[in-house]
């Protein structure tokens, strides 16, 4: 049998920023028991899954990955599955998953991923099957365990606090991550001073819902303070943050945006739907016109600001006037980029408990088709608009082609831009470069450093 120290893993994720970063502490976690990560099962001696539950979808492809691993496990004995994420925080799917794929070894949840290290010995040295998962967050895990290491510090990824209280009617979150628990300020603080001492430029705050940032806490100090806080912090030269709910959307929040360089101009903005009628089945707690008046401000105060949301076609009883609105409010905003979805009723939401899903598929496939088309056009017209354009990148990518290094980076918009020509003189990665734009495409821009040929 392996030592621990000797056995090498490879991790695959679902779903939001929030699992990406759940990964990560799992990975610096395995690698502070020796473990080497590693990219293909062939290589590996321990798979971990982390899962997401927010569509069906997304639930189909870990169903089909499982079948894969089960099927190499009947080859490679030895080979340790850990699955676990917001899927298998259901009990019922935990249970489900035991039962149908014998090959998995560990099962946790959201709540207990600090747990990982004693499940992984568990089931290696007693050979035990291991189903843990809390039912409810106990804290945070953090808090218990600080895991202040990444594996790539120059873009971290931070926490600022756990679960949503909001409850739309659509979606699972609330169920599979808790009640809303803001991190002390401190402790975010304390953590972002070590990441910008160890070369980190910029952090990424993350939560459900950020603009409700300390409300569980029984001093006042709000999401705008804890940004004013971070702007502080020497080194780190970008902020951005997210997921913004616009019911909590403040005016200091904006004027603290304005205020502040280092506060990145662009704001995820989740509208899901134009119709009153659908919002106020979503329980979005917001009218359209309230919505387009808060777009309307923070464009006012915040120039050049860009503006990314999330959509869902298809809530049950959405007519197309009602999928009309929808479209009113895209061409109206003029959201630099949407994540659009299907909606996909959830056990347990109130959603699918109160509301037959009664759009047809392909009336639903039609509608997102319709939606995607508009959005693609306005994100490419919005994109031309920087075409000859010198703006700030953060290099973040470089690979090799042909022998040549190929750099790409993020503007402060968080455009993604692909930098042409080869003759750099140095390594940029981790740098800033002035980029002019000299192509634009609906999802990216290309660019050369300004001032090279
Ligand atoms: N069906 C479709 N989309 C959903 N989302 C959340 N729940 C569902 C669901 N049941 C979308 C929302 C949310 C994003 C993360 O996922 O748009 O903002
Ligand atoms: Fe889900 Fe709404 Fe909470 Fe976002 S704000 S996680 S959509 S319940």
């Amino acid at each position: 049998m392996k030592k621990i120290e000797d056995l090498k893993y490879m991790t695959q994720t679902w779903g939001c920023q929030m699992n990406e970063r759940d990964t990560e502490m799992i990975q610096c976690m395995l690698e502070d028991m020796g473990m080497k990560e590693v990219d293909n099962v062939d290589e590996a001696d321990l798979v971990v899954l982390i899962t997401c539950c927010v569509r069906e979808k997304a639930e189909h492809k870990v169903y089909a990955r499982l079948g894969e691993l089960s099927k190499i496990k009947r080859s490679k004995s030895d080979l340790i599955i850990a699955v676990g994420g917001c899927m298998t925080q259901q009990e019922e799917v935990g249970e489900r998953i035991k039962k149908r794929f014998s090959g998995v070894d560990i099962i946790f949840g959201t709540h207990n991923i600090d747990r990982i290290p004693e499940l992984i010995k568990r089931a290696l040295l007693k050979k035990e099957r291991v189903l843990e998962v809390w039912e409810k967050e106990k804290g945070i895990p953090e808090e218990r365990n600080i895991y202040k290491k990444r594996k790539n510090f120059l873009k971290s990824k931070v926490i600022i606090s756990y679960g949503c209280n909001n409850f739309c009617s659509y979606c699972i979150v609330p169920f599979v991550r808790g009640r809303e628990r803001s991190r002390k300020p401190e402790a975010i603080i304390s953590e972002i001073e070590y990441l910008a001492e160890n070369g980190c430029v910029e952090v990424m705050l993350l939560g459900q819902n950020v603009n409700s940032y300390g409300k569980d806490f029984r001093e006042q100090f709000d999401f705008s303070d804890l940004l004013r806080r971070v702007v502080e912090i020497k080194g780190i030269e970008r902020i951005r943050f997210m997921t913004s709910h616009p019911k909590d959307f403040s005016n200091k929040l904006i004027k603290t945006i304005a205020d502040f360089k280092k506060i990145c101009n662009h704001i995820h903005l989740p509208v899901q739907a134009g119709s009153n009628k659908i919002l106020k089945n979503m329980n979005r707690v917001y009218t359209q016109e309230e919505y387009l008046s808060l777009v309307s401000k923070i464009k006012t105060h915040i120039p050049g600001v860009s503006i990314t949301t999330d959509i869902i076609v298809g809530f049950p009883g959405e007519t197309r006037e009602d999928f009309h609105q929808t479209l009113k409010v895209v061409k109206e905003v003029e959201f630099d980029n949407a994540y659009m979805f299907i909606y996909s009723p959830r056990q347990g939401t109130l959603a699918a408990e109160k509301y037959e899903d009664n759009i047809p598929l392909e009336e639903k496939k039609e509608r997102l088709q319709e939606l995607m088309e508009l959005q693609n056009k306005i994100s490419l017209k919005i994109n031309k608009k920087l075409l000859g354009k010198n703006i700030e990148v953060l290099i973040d990518s470089v690979e090799e082609k042909d022998g040549k290094k190929v750099y790409s980076g993020r503007t402060e918009t968080n455009k993604i831009v692909n930098i042409q020509g080869n003759d750099f003189g140095g390594e940029l990665y981790g740098t800033f470069q002035n980029v002019e734009i000299i192509s634009a495409q609906t999802w990216s821009l290309g660019g050369k450093l300004s001032g090279s040929g």
